[in-house]
């Protein structure tokens, strides 16, 4: 383990790979003016998420935890003018300081901020009728992440792509005595989408300025 080393790569890469963006920049610093905390996807994981977006043609994003619009805001900017991202968030606070942001990035006509536990907005989600959508983000309470999984594909068509994030936590996606929730939550995440037939999966370990963690990327078979 080298964080500090980990830190500089990832440094490297993003300044090497993409220009530096004020919009993007403000939104981390007004969420922690706001006191929210840094949990925020890394540029260059933004990015990956931005890219799948747009190597999909996503027209109609969900997202799952939004905190203060980080990430929101790297996959809103996939959108054609006409698609729609719809992302949930349960603390109000960080879902105002999402929508400041959100609102800064010129993207307020494309994103709609869902305040509530993410467990109800996804099953009213699908009474409304929402849906398909093209991409769907998991990135809230980590524990919930098999009921967001099992939700998600009904929100979902041939095609649709799941990213969930942290799904290897330190390692600790393979305590399976361990008595953490989120990893838990994680490992069953993991084995449901392995169960899942019309899913096809990988993850990837990932090292950088998040530390060790990791990536699930699934595709609803065509
Ligand atoms: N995707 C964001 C980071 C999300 S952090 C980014 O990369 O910029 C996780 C967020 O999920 C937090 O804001 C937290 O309040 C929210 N959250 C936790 N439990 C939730 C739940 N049950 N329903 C909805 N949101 C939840
Ligand atoms: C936490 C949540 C995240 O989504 C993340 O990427 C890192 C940390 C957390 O709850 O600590
Ligand atoms: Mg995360």
């Amino acid at each position: 383990m080298n964080q500090e080393l980990w830190n500089e790569v990832d440094e490297f890469l993003a300044n090497l790979l993409f220009p530096a963006d004020p919009v993007l920049e403000a939104a981390l610093r007004e969420s922690e003016a706001a006191g929210l905390p840094p949990i925020n996807v890394s540029p260059n994981q933004g990015m990956l998420l931005q890219m799948l977006a747009r190597m999909r043609g996503a027209r109609a994003i969900l997202e799952i935890g939004t905190l203060g619009g980080y990430s929101t805001i790297w996959l809103a900017r996939a959108l054609p003018a006409d698609g729609r991202l719809i992302t949930l968030e349960f603390n109000p606070k960080h879902a105002a300081v999402a929508r400041d942001n959100i609102v800064r990035a010129g993207l307020a006509a494309l994103v709609e901020v869902r305040v509530g536990d993410a467990v109800e907005s996804l099953s009213r989600l699908r009474t409304e009728g929402a849906g398909p959508f093209d991409l769907i983000f998991l990135d809230a309470d980590k524990r919930s992440y098999p009921l967001y999984l099992k939700e998600a594909l009904h929100l979902s068509a041939s095609g649709t792509i799941i990213v969930a994030d942290n799904i290897v936590r330190g390692g600790g996606v393979i305590d399976s005595a361990g008595a953490d929730p989120g990893d838990q939550g994680a490992r069953r995440f993991l084995e449901l989408l392995a169960s899942e037939p019309r899913l096809t999966a990988t993850a990837i370990q990932t090292v950088g300025i998040k530390g060790y963690d990791g990536l699930a990327i699934a595709v609803v078979k065509y």
